[in-house]
């Protein structure tokens, strides 16, 4: 790939455009474009590997490669073949073509994604490997309303896959979105944390890696590297002065939770993520916990939904950790993960998603 500007696409859980445009624009000094699951940018390989590298919220990043309007599969074929695709691929790589059709003419995505790699295959003057690789370049094919999009992937697993989580508890948060509440409760480091409910310690990991400055995916790797016009020179750099800004936290970031196996996991989880010396360990009912200092955020994920068969005692749970919050966290930030819609609750500061169910950010009582 050259070094050229291109058009880049951080694919975001809906809800959290706003909070990932936020930090990608802080971090990469671009201007950022909110779409609907998505924020758009323009850049070079820089900021393609700084948002891969830094971005917190988002769980891709694409190289938008060409659009264009197309009806039938001679014109996909046509078009397709044109476009730049040795910059992206090296002979012999593998791909996985994701279509989506939506009220379009071509709607079988199956045939559209072998008229791709036919197109592929005729552009680089050599076969796609059909067979399962090690790596498979996804392009990411989107029609809609008969206007074709292509993209081609450059973070391969996608970024919530930091490379930290070693140990499961049940219904863990995925770190994209335990970020992404963070950013969203306006926390950025500077107060006290606690998850008094950790499982895992999702919450308690990603608030250290913030508060830190680390960057989530120093610990991983990426598509991009395995491109033709890979710069490791410049991936190196971009990697060194991210480590230059790692600084140890002066706040206190608390992870409780009543269950001896979570609090295992999540240290082992911290451990690995690099900050567990960062993070004070409890194992105590949240009851227990009261605030460590006098500005904070409390934020938890409760046991809910289908997967803990309680969804029908939530509202009384709420109105208990509301109690609790308000006789001992006066000058805190309390906020809950709890599904959404539920009856007797106050309104909600934010909708989305979490393992197909869907959840809402709740206040509890502000102080
Ligand atoms: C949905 S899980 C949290 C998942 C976590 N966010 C993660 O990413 O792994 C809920 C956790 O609440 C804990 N829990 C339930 N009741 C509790 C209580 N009264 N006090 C403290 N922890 C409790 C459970 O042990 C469980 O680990």
């Amino acid at each position: 790939m050259k070094n050229t500007e291109e058009q880049f696409y951080a694919i975001v859980a809906p809800g959290f455009e706003s909070a990932c445009a936020d930090e990608l624009e802080k971090r990469l000094q671009v201007p950022m474009t909110i779409e609907h699951g998505g924020v758009s940018f323009h850049g070079k390989l820089r900021e393609l590997y700084l948002a891969n590298l830094w971005s917190r919220c988002a769980s891709r990043i694409v190289v938008r490669l060409g659009h264009f309007s197309c009806r039938d599969f001679p014109t996909l074929y046509r078009k397709a073949v044109r476009l730049p695709w040795g910059r992206f691929l090296k002979p012999g790589t593998a791909i996985e073509v994701r279509v989506t059709c939506r009220q379009s003419r071509l709607n079988h995505s199956g045939r559209v994604a072998e008229t791709i790699s036919d197109a592929i295959s005729k552009a680089l003057g050599t076969p796609v490997p059909q067979q399962d690789m090690s790596f498979r370049q996804q392009i990411l094919l989107r029609l809609d309303n008969d206007h074709c999009q292509i993209s081609i992937d450059s973070s391969a697993e996608r970024l919530h896959r930091r490379g930290y989580r070693q140990q499961m508890t049940p219904a863990p948060l995925r770190e994209t979105l335990a970020a992404g509440c963070l950013l969203h409760c306006g926390w950025l480091g500077n107060s006290d944390f606690l998850d008094a409910m950790c499982g895992s310690g999702t919450l308690a990991i990603e608030a250290a890696l913030i508060a830190g400055d680390l960057a989530p995916g120093r610990q991983r790797t990426f598509a991009f590297q395995q491109w033709p016009g890979y710069r490791e020179n410049l991936w190196h750099t971009v990697l060194s002065e991210a480590e230059r800004q790692q600084h140890n936290p002066s706040i206190t970031i608390t992870a409780s939770d009543q269950d001896e196996q979570a609090i295992h996991a999540a240290k082992i989880n911290a451990k690995a993520a690099g900050v567990d010396q960062w993070i004070q360990f409890e194992q105590c009912p949240y009851q227990q916990q009261h605030r460590s200092g006098t500005h904070g955020l409390w934020l938890s994920n409760p046991p809910y939904g289908e997967r803990l068969h309680q969804i029908q005692t939530t509202p009384q749970l709420f109105q208990e950790l509301n109690h609790h919050f308000d006789a001992n966290f006066s000058g805190w930030q309390g906020v809950m993960i709890l599904p959404h819609p539920l009856r007797r609750m106050p309104e909600p500061q934010l909708q989305f998603r979490n393992g197909g169910l869907p959840v809402a950010l709740y206040p509890l009582h502000l102080t």
